[in-house]
């Protein structure tokens, strides 16, 4: 295990973020303001390419009880929703809503910007009274339908294409349906409120599926896209976003009433990737 210490502008930390997750098997992170501490196993990535600066920091003495997940937080997602694994504590004082998500094989722990960005503009557009029913698409370890629940939803289904993701979210759900697959193996099926935290290229080719499963006047979250990556998105949905919301370089989006919408040429998404 190594410790570093990375310093930059948010874009910058993101995509060196992004880079060390996808090339390493990162440990823990700690986001302060302008900095990330990374605990990884092996060298860092080369990110030369990024206006980063980084230094190794020293590790703290090895002991029987140091375990790897000591520098794991709690993440404050806005003043009253933190996400964090179970073995790390609330933070004191807090009364708002948890979600406790272990840090297990799938993606969602909720260090990620795009899980932000997409609890974000959930909680923003969340309905009063709860929506019935909540479908979460590319759901990972699960953390945005264990929201959901959480909120108040009655019923909550997700799916991922990956295994390991589709284990740890029935693990974290109780009495969720979860399916292996794409928003298809819901075919037949609407619901009034839809979240996807995708990459660009992958909502581009699941975006006919999540209209196809969206109530008419449904709430459709979208996640994962880069600023770069807006207006190619936005020349594709037929209209305007309600809401957008950005954390640590990822953009989430929120779109009312979208159900059965038309779309635009599939080309258009992804160009700006
Ligand atoms: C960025 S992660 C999001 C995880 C979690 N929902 C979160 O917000 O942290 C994207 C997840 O979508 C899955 N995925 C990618 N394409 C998919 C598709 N077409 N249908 C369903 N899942 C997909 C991946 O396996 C991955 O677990």
């Amino acid at each position: 295990m190594r410790r570093f210490l990375l310093r930059g502008d948010e874009s910058g930390l993101a995509a060196a973020l992004e880079l060390c997750h996808c090339l390493r098997d990162v440990q823990g992170v700690v986001e302060r303001d302008g900095e990330l501490e990374l605990w990884l196993e092996g060298e860092l990535p080369a990110l030369d390419e990024l206006s980063v600066r980084t230094v190794e920091l020293t590790l703290p003495p090895a002991g029987p009880t140091l375990t790897g997940f000591e520098h794991d937080a709690a993440i404050l997602v806005d003043d009253g929703l933190v996400v964090r694994p179970p073995w790390v504590a609330s933070p004191a004082g807090f009364t708002g809503l948890e979600l406790v998500v272990p840090r297990g094989m799938a993606f969602g722990s909720g260090e990620h910007g795009s899980t932000q960005a997409a609890l974000l503009v959930m909680t923003a557009l969340w309905p009063s009274p709860p929506p019935a029913r909540v479908l979460d698409v590319g759901t990972g370890s699960g953390v945005l339908a264990l929201y959901a629940q959480r909120r108040g939803a009655a019923a909550v289904a997700a799916c991922d294409v990956e295994v390991e993701a589709v284990a740890a979210a029935r693990a974290l759900l109780c009495s969720a349906d979860v399916r292996l697959g794409g928003p298809a193996v819901f075919a037949g099926e609407r619901f009034p409120f839809v979240v996807a935290n995708l990459d660009a290229r992958q909502l581009h080719a699941a975006l006919p599926e999540l209209l196809a499963r969206l109530a008419p006047a449904g709430t459709l979250v979208v996640a994962g896209l880069r600023p770069t990556e807006l207006d190619a998105f936005a020349a594709r949905v037929p209209a305007a976003p309600r809401l957008c919301r950005e954390r640590l370089g990822y953009v989430g989006l929120g779109y009312v009433g979208l159900g059965g919408a038309e779309l635009g040429s599939p080309e258009a998404l992804g160009s700006g990737a």
